[in-house]
């Protein structure tokens, strides 16, 4: 992943006459990157509304991951089902919007395009202005929303299916990246344990009810380490070192090869164990990142955001690590930590604050490194 500023061309600054009064802005948030669909309201950087997500999991359980076809056809039959609840929930009607916001990248393209569609459309129809939001920074706006402003300058963790980078942030339109992982994402990490072990789908919960009643010390794993850079991760070791584990070493070469034991085999203790070694070592790779970065700087918040966040052993170590470093721990609740339209919308109001507004040439991209907050 490229980490230089990189504007999205479609972003201009507004002319002041453009905008009706935006110090508390009511946005509408649309977010399609992966298997939610979402639409919210907020007012200003942090009221939130309404916000309303419909999650495809079950769509995608039988093949144990997001597949993007099926994704993006759930998008186009449910994105405007829920901009209509989200709407009549906040209590408003379409005329009263300010602005239409919508997660542009980085995502799954044929999911993104539905979500960037849409926004367009409302924007152009309602003659408002459409806000790009980046959704790795949206993530870590979420411990704003229903609560206070983040204290700057934050370090900032993202740990998500799709991404796993520490961040130094001055404000929150912009993040210099000190670390990310260099093969696989932690969430996606814990969605092939969750396979491997056969404990259900999606693969971060699932692991984690399992692990309850593990012992995280039962299994020695290892705990990954990434190279030169102290603040990356990588999570492919560990995988491996866990298949090894639940099916025992492949005997047998190349196309023969056979894993001398299945999953069946295991007894529900041995699997809880394995579960529990599996997230105590993803976890402490976390945490080693976080205590490598935190020595890079001064730091007057530990924020953090994305799916894994919702894992509550996760968020007790980071209390404990900010406590002891006095930072002031910014985690979002576990209806923000997974992808939602509210985190959009919210930052959205701060690139409208800052005069910052796109057009209907706003693309969706794949991927595309985080914007600086410039015009
Ligand atoms: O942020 P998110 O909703 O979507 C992406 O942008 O990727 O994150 C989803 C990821 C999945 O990999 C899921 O397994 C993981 O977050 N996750 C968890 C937990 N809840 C969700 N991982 C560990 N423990 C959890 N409790
Ligand atoms: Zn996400």
């Amino acid at each position: 992943m490229d980490s230089n500023w990189n504007q999205s061309p479609s972003t201009r600054m507004t002319r002041p006459d453009d905008l009706r009064d935006v110090t508390m802005p009511l946005i509408l948030g649309i977010e399609t990157s992966c298997d939610e669909s979402a639409a919210a309201v907020v007012e200003g950087p942090d009221a939130v509304r309404s916000s309303i997500v419909a999650t495809q999991h079950d769509l995608h359980e039988r093949f144990a991951g997001v597949v993007p076809e099926i994704a993006s056809r759930a998008h186009a039959a449910r994105t405007l089902p829920v901009i209509d609840e989200a709407i009549r929930e906040a209590g408003i009607e379409l005329k009263d919007l300010d602005a239409v916001a919508v997660g542009h990248t980085p995502g799954l393209i044929g999911s993104l395009l539905v979500g960037v569609s849409t926004a367009k459309s409302l924007a152009w129809s309602l003659d408002i202005p459409i806000i790009g939001v980046h959704h790795l920074l949206a993530h870590l706006h979420a411990p704003a929303l229903d609560d206070d402003p983040i204290e700057f300058p934050a370090l900032s963790l993202i740990a998500s299916g799709g991404h796993t980078a520490l961040y130094r942030q001055m404000d929150s339109l912009s993040a210099t990246r000190v670390g990310s992982t260099i093969d696989d994402a932690v969430g996606e990490a814990f969605d092939k344990a969750a396979t491997m072990l056969d404990a259900g789908y999606p693969g971060g919960p699932a692991i984690e009810r399992l692990a309850v009643s593990g012992d995280p010390n039962a299994i020695d794993l290892p705990i990954p380490k990434a190279g030169q850079n102290r603040c990356d991760f990588s999570y492919a070791g560990l995988k491996t070192a866990l298949l090894y584990a639940v099916r025992g070493h492949p005997v047998g070469r190349g196309r023969a090869a056979r894993f001398p034991r299945a999953v069946s085999e295991l007894t529900h203790e041995a699997r809880a164990d394995l579960a529990a070694s599996f997230q105590r070592c993803a976890i402490a790779a976390l945490m080693r990142g976080v205590a490598a970065a935190a020595t890079e700087g001064q730091f007057r918040s530990l924020c953090a955001g994305g799916g894994v966040l919702a894992n509550s052993e996760l968020r007790r170590q980071l209390g404990t690590f900010a406590e002891s470093h006095g930072l002031k721990l910014r985690v979002p609740p576990l209806r923000y930590c997974v992808d939602n339209a509210a985190m959009i919308a919210g930052l959205a109001a701060i690139r409208l604050q800052a005069g910052l507004v796109d057009d209907l040439e706003l693309q969706a991209s794949p991927r595309q490194p985080i914007a600086p907050p410039v015009g």
